[in-house]
Parts: structure tokens; C-alpha cells; sequence
């Protein structure tokens, strides 16, 4: 086998792929991925879903702070993603079944493989996309700083896994077009990350609004303000530091890493933008009424 073979196939030790997809191995197998189709969804659950490094650990603590008067004022100290757990990856063992409504949780899983009760408009679900370009160049320095993820150093390596979905989560392109084109069958809110960076207070709103929840002035300042980039970096409830061992490896670097629209910029070569756009910008035409970035913008 040649490198340039070798190199392309993710890693057994990390991801399996099932259905489609690529899920990560230590965590979850391809039967309870299966199982999930007949999870029991009430109607007042709550999903965030996204590709991976599209803003999910953001709009988790948006969630939250919400939800929870305790984790807004500071009075609970409850982890994120215990609040918001992933639910394809149970990884602190919550009891989903007899937890308290609302239920909030997170999945990076595409449309087909959610529960069943989730389409047909129960529950309700917010999409969270982002400029694939930051995502990639996000995705490339999380898989060097995450002890889940197999670290590739060639960024170009990296950029043709991503182009051909042989990441976890699989194609971005597939996950967005899934979930876009199926909207219907789901009670759903998009949102892009580039609009949460342009107008946060604007976007805790509009999630306020889709939730049916009302915030007083104070409470939607608070909200706001325990969910910008530099709050939440010093925030050990919100910034997932307390996974390093069993997520992050130790001194490697943040989960938050730059926070900011455009960085693929600074990582991409002119060469690697032009092949990243032949592959993707005429398969996005339709979605661009929804997801308002061009993939060169920086906004
Ligand atoms: P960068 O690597 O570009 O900095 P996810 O949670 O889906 O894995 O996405 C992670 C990305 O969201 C990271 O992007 C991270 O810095 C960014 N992020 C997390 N919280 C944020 C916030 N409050 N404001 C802006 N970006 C945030």
C-alpha cells in the first residue's frame, strides 16, 4: 500500500465508520448508534446539532445558561456537557430516561440516524452551521489536541479527509444538505456561527424565541455575557479544560482556540482555498439562502 493510501484512512483506533458515517471508537458502538432510532423523545426535549467544530460547545452553554437560573448566576457548578450531553456519546453515564424535562441534548449525528420521534416534528431541534472552511481548520488543530482523535500533521493530508467525509462525522457537506433538505420533518431552528459572532445578544433572542422561554433584561444580559469567547475560556464549567485526560491532552492547548470568522485565512494556501472551492462551492449553491457566508468571505 502507498503512503498517500495509508494516510487517507482514518485510523481504526479512533473512528468506525457505520452507515455513512465515521463515529469515534472508544465510546460508542455501532449497535447503540442503531438503538438510538427507537430513544424516546418527549415532546419538550431540546437537541443541538452540528457538524463537530461548528460552534456546538458555544451553543451547549447558550443552552444552558438559559435553562439553568443556577448556572447563570454562578450558584451550580454543573459541566456543560453534563447539561448538554451528547447523545450518540454518553460518556458520563446520565441516566436520558428518567432525567428531568426539558431535556437538552447535543449530537453530531446526520438527519437519518436520529430517533425516530425526532422527525415528525417532535421536540425541538437547533443547527448550528459554520464557513466549512473555519471548520476545517478548526477540526485540523482539535485532531492534534484531542486524545480521541487520530493527530495528523499534514494540514493537506487533513483538507482530503475532510473533502472526502473520512472524518468523524463524516462529510460536512452531506451532514449540512441532510439536515437542510430534510428541515421539514423537524421542528428546527438554523443558525450560523458567523451570525452568533455578528449578533450574540440577537442570537440568544432568537433562540429565546424558538424555545418559548422569556428572559428578563438582567437575565438575557447575564446570558450574553457568560457566553462570549473570553468568558467562556475562563469559564471551567464552559470550556471543557476539565476533560483534559479523557478528551484534550494535558498542555496541548484550548478547547476555545481562536473563536473568531475567517481563520482559515491564515492556514490555507491559495492552492488548498481553490481546491477546497471546486469541491464544494458548486455543490452549495442551493444552501447559500440559508447559510448567508460565501466560502471566501470573512464577514
Ligand atoms: P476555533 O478552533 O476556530 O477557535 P465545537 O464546539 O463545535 O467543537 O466548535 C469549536 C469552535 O468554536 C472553536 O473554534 C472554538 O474556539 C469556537 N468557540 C467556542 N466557544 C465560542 C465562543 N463563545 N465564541 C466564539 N467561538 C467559540
Amino acid at each position: 500500500m502507498s503512503e498517500t493510501e495509508l494516510t487517507m484512512e482514518p485510523s481504526e483506533e479512533f473512528l468506525f465508520q457505520h452507515k455513512g458515517i465515521y463515529f469515534q471508537s472508544h465510546f460508542v458502538t455501532p449497535e447503540y448508534i442503531d438503538s438510538l432510532e427507537d430513544f424516546e423523545i418527549r415532546d419538550s426535549d431540546v437537541f443541538v446539532v452540528t457538524y463537530p467544530k461548528s460552534g456546538t460547545v458555544w451553543t451547549q452553554n447558550i443552552l444552558s445558561l438559559i435553562h439553568h437560573e443556577g448556572h447563570r448566576d454562578g450558584t451550580e457548578n454543573v459541566q456543560t456537557v453534563d447539561r448538554v450531553p451528547w447523545l450518540e456519546y454518553n460518556i458520563h453515564n446520565i441516566d436520558y430516561v428518567h432525567r428531568p424535562s426539558p431535556r437538552l441534548f447535543t449530537t453530531h449525528l446526520p438527519y437519518y440516524l436520529v430517533p425516530r420521534d425526532l422527525r415528525n416534528r417532535r421536540a425541538k431541534v437547533i443547527y448550528v452551521a459554520r464557513n466549512p472552511k473555519d471548520v476545517v481548520v478548526s477540526y485540523f488543530h482539535f485532531s492534534s489536541l484531542s486524545v480521541l482523535l487520530e493527530t495528523i500533521p499534514d494540514f493537506n493530508i487533513f483538507l482530503e479527509r475532510f473533502l472526502a467525509g473520512k472524518v468523524l462525522a463524516g462529510s460536512w457537506l452531506d451532514h449540512v444538505r441532510g439536515w437542510y433538505t430534510h428541515r421539514d420533518d423537524f421542528n428546527i431552528l438554523f443558525l450560523t456561527y458567523e451570525e452568533m459572532k455578528k449578533d450574540l445578544r440577537g442570537t440568544v433572542l432568537k433562540i429565546c424565541r424558538f424555545l418559548g422561554k422569556q428572559l428578563n433584561e438582567k437575565e438575557l444580559d447575564t446570558v450574553v455575557e457568560n457566553a462570549t469567547f473570553d468568558k467562556m475560556k475562563t469559564d471551567p464549567r464552559a470550556n471543557y479544560n476539565s476533560m483534559e485526560g479523557n478528551l484534550l491532552e494535558r498542555g496541548k492547548g484550548h478547547f476555545l482556540r481562536k473563536g473568531i470568522v475567517g481563520d482559515w485565512k491564515n492556514t490555507m494556501t491559495v492552492a488548498q482555498s481553490e481546491r477546497f472551492d471546486n469541491v464544494f462551492k458548486e455543490k452549495m449553491k442551493d444552501l447559500s439562502s440559508t447559510f448567508t457566508w460565501d466560502i471566501n468571505d470573512d464577514i
